[in-house]
């Protein structure tokens, strides 16, 4: 037993971890109910003068600081608000330049992260208005903050999260929106569609979550792995970012994230026929650049797993490992893309015998800083 609940709340899933996966459309269903209203995003929570915002700061850890990578994405594509994001760990020890109008967002599944909880407290000092995106109700953070936004994910059990980053990460993007359509930041068309494509965002996920059959087969192949690098441009550097930390967590494989751009200033030294290599293809737009990045590390040897989008898919061909997601308005992808990382996470961890749902030394909320 993990947690509170007892082994039969897996239903039939045989851990937490699966099963929490599996959720994340319901997750995404629930965290929406609300949010959007006769065709325009709607926060009751929120009590800010949107137009007055002159910078946003996100602060956050592990999963919760890679869904604020996203978040920053987003809010500056679509709203134009400059924002900053810090590791929770790290903003205790940097000058934060705060002016009027600025906000700062802490992220936390659990609410209690002892240095989320720090990042909490020097806003306040500073007298910056504090937005909480929580998904434990009456959490230290929920309690503490001036606005909390919840995400409806209800318990996580299973140690790497993996339901709550995805309605995290729907609720920056929902927040984006709702700036940009405050500020009247976007055309019109531009902004319904994006909202049209949120609000049906689950049925993509869904879809995705049809390749377990795949991805189970893909892991039993190279489980015996030790090292692995993951690869994204855009907005698929923070997922690539995401599905690193589940593999280390899960199945303790050492494993980083590179920008793709970035593999050849100086990783690509690491690179033979012992790595693992997950690279992500969700991004039209960024596709030229990313192929001769692959196309190099294949040449080097390495094992290459290739995400990629359903329209992708030809440019993709000569990768046998190919894993591939529902075509989804490239802003969202991350939704979508990180499915097969949760799910490889998780196989590769069954298949290397470690404790899924209870990884060794990990706890579900770190309340030390
Ligand atoms: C721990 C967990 C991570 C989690 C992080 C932040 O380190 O092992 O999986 O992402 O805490 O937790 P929080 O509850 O603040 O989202």
């Amino acid at each position: 037993m993990v947690g509170s609940l007892t082994s039969e709340d897996k239903g039939d899933f045989e851990h937490f971890m699966l099963k929490e996966i599996f959720d994340g459309p319901e997750a995404l269903r629930q965290t929406l109910r609300g949010k959007i209203r006769d065709n325009k995003i709607v926060f009751s929570e929120l009590k800010l003068e949107v137009q007055a915002i002159n910078k946003i700061f996100i602060a956050g850890c592990g999963t919760a600081y890679h869904a604020g990578l996203v978040g920053r994405k987003a809010i500056e594509e679509l709203a134009g608000i400059p924002v900053e994001i810090d590791l929770a760990s790290e903003f205790a020890y940097r000058t934060a330049l705060w002016q009027a109008g600025d906000l700062l967002i802490v992220i936390s599944q659990s609410g209690e992260t002892a240095d989320t909880l720090a990042a909490l407290y020097k806003a306040r000092k500073a007298g910056i208005p504090i937005l909480a995106i929580v998904n434990v109700p009456d959490s230290t953070i929920a309690r503490l903050a001036d606005m909390v936004i919840y995400t409806q994910a209800g318990p996580e059990i299973s140690i790497a999260s993996t339901k709550v980053y995805l309605t995290q990460l729907l609720v920056l993007y929902l927040l984006a929106l709702y700036f940009a359509q405050e500020k009247n930041a976007l055309p019109p068309e531009e902004l319904m569609a994006c909202i049209n494509a949120i609000a049906t965002i689950d049925q993509y996920v869904e879809k995705a979550l049809t390749q377990q059959p795949r991805i189970k087969e893909i892991a039993s192949h190279y489980y015996h792995a030790n090292n692995a690098f993951f690869l994204g441009r855009g907005y698929d550097y923070p997922v690539a970012m995401e599905g690193a930390l589940k593999l280390k967590e899960t199945s303790y494989v050492h494993a980083e994230a590179y920008a793709a751009g970035e593999l050849k200033h100086g990783p690509i030294a690491l690179l033979n026929g012992d790595v693992l290599v997950m690279a992500l293809l969700s991004q039209d737009a960024l596709l030229e650049k990313t192929l001769p990045n692959i196309n190099e590390i294949k040449s080097r040897g390495a094992t290459i797993i290739v995400v990629c989008k359903e329209s992708l898919q030809e440019h993709c061909q000569e990768y046998e490992n190919r894993i591939v997601i529902p075509d989804t308005n490239p802003l969202l992808a991350p939704l979508v893309a990180v499915i097969p990382l949760q799910l490889f996470a998780y196989y590769m961890a069954i298949f290397r015998g470690t404790e899924v749902d209870n990884p060794r030394h990990l706890t579900k909320a770190v309340t030390v800083e």
